[in-house]
C-alpha cells in the first residue's frame, strides 16, 4: 500500500503506517502545499490513501489527481476544507480524528476566555513594560465568570466540555443553542443551570460570554454578522475556536473597535492566516494561531487516529471516524 502524507505530522501515525509496511511518502516541503504542489505530488504514485490537513483544500481536481486513493483521512475534526460531494461521487472515504481532541480544544477555549476576562495579556505587557508601581485596588479590573450567563452555540463535543466545565467548576449558567435539545445532556446539572434555546438570538442577546462550537458549513457561514453582534451586551464576550468564517470578522473588528460588544477570543480567522484589517491594534481581543488542539498528546493521538482510519480504509474495512 501507498499512503502519502500532505506534510509532517507526530511520528505515532507515521509508524503506525510503517508497521504495517506500507510506503509512506511524507511532503518534504515545511509549510502548505500549494494546489499545483498537490496535485503533483499525488500524481507521483498510485497512492492508495492520502493523509491531509485542514489546511489543503481537497476538491474534485485534487481527487482526479489520486484516482486509485481509498480515502483521504483528514488530521483534524473540521473537515470543511474537503468537497464532501466530489469525493462521494468518486467513493473516497472522507474521515476525521474527532473525541482526541475534546479536551485540549475546550481547554484552550476557557483559557482563552479567562485571559480575555482577566486582560492576561495586557496586564503581562504592562509587566514587561516597567509599568508596575505596587498593587492598586483599580488596576486591570477584569470580570468574573461565577453567576454569569455563558452561551453555547453548538452542543457538540467540545461545547458540551466547555458548558459543563463552566457549571461544575465556576457556577455560570449556560444557555446553549443547538439543532436539537439535549436532555441527557442537561440532566448532569441542577434545576435551572442549564438551558436550552431554540434559536441562536435568544442566546446572543442575553449572554455575558458567547462560545462558538459550530461546524462550518453554508448556512453556518457568517452567521455571527453585524447584526447578531448588535444583539448582543455591550459587556458580552465572543470566544471562537471552531472555525474563522462563522463570524463575518470584519464586522467583528467594527464591533470592537465601536464597543458594541466587549472583548473577543479567537484562535480561528476567516482568511488564514491572513487577519481582517485593524485586528491586531485593537486592546480589546486576544488572538492565537489556531493552536487549541496543539497538546503534544492530542496531536499525537490525531495522527494514531488518522492512521488507523487508513488502515482501515485500505484494509476493506469502514474507517470509524467516517464523514458521513
Ligand atoms: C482543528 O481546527 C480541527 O478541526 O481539528
Ligand atoms: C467536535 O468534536 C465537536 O463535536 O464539537
Amino acid at each position: 500500500m501507498k499512503i502519502y502524507v500532505t506534510r509532517k505530522i507526530p511520528e505515532a501515525g507515521i509508524k503506525a503506517l510503517k508497521d504495517k509496511n506500507y510506503e509512506v511518502d511524507i511532503s518534504a516541503k515545511d509549510g502548505v502545499l500549494t494546489k499545483e504542489e498537490l496535485i503533483s505530488s499525488l500524481k507521483q504514485k498510485p497512492y492508495d490513501a492520502v493523509l491531509c490537513l485542514l489546511t489543503d483544500k481537497i476538491d474534485a481536481e485534487v481527487f482526479d489527481a489520486a484516482p486509485s486513493a481509498k480515502i483521504f483521512a483528514n488530521y483534524a475534526v473540521g473537515f470543511d476544507n474537503i468537497d464532501l460531494e466530489a469525493a462521494k461521487k468518486r467513493g473516497i472515504m472522507v474521515t476525521n480524528t474527532p473525541d482526541v481532541l475534546t479536551e485540549a480544544v475546550a481547554e484552550h477555549t476557557v483559557s482563552l476566555m479567562f485571559t480575555l476576562s482577566r486582560r492576561v495579556v495586557e496586564a503581562d505587557k504592562f509587566m514587561r513594560e516597567g509599568k508596575y508601581a505596587g498593587w492598586a485596588p483599580m488596576l486591570f479590573l477584569g470580570d468574573t465568570i461565577a453567576g454569569k450567563t455563558v452561551g453555547i452555540l453548538g452542543l457538540g463535543r467540545i461545547g458540551a466540555k466547555v458548558a459543563y466545565s463552566l457549571i461544575k467548576g465556576f457556577g455560570a449558567k449556560v444557555f446553549y443553542y443547538d439543532i436539537k435539545r439535549s436532555e441527557e445532556f442537561e440532566k448532569n446539572f441542577e434545576p435551572g443551570a442549564i438551558e436550552y434555546k431554540n434559536n441562536i438570538d435568544e442566546v446572543l442577546k442575553n449572554s455575558d460570554f458567547v462560545f462558538i462550537h459550530l461546524p462550518l458549513l453554508p448556512q453556518t457561514r457568517h452567521i455571527i454578522d453585524k447584526s447578531k453582534l448588535a444583539m448582543m451586551k455591550p459587556t458580552a464576550y465572543l470566544i471562537n475556536t471552531s472555525r474563522g468564517a462563522i463570524i463575518d470578522e470584519q464586522a467583528l473588528v467594527e464591533a470592537l473597535k465601536n464597543k458594541t460588544i466587549k472583548g473577543a477570543a479567537l484562535d480561528v480567522f476567516e482568511n488564514e492566516p491572513r487577519l481582517a484589517a485593524g485586528l491586531t491594534e485593537l486592546d480589546n481581543v486576544v488572538l492565537t494561531p489556531h493552536i487549541a488542539s496543539a497538546t503534544e498528546e492530542t496531536r499525537s493521538k490525531m495522527s494514531e487516529i488518522a492512521a488507523q482510519n487508513i488502515i482501515d480504509a485500505v484494509g476493506g474495512k469502514v474507517p470509524k471516524n467516517l464523514v458521513k
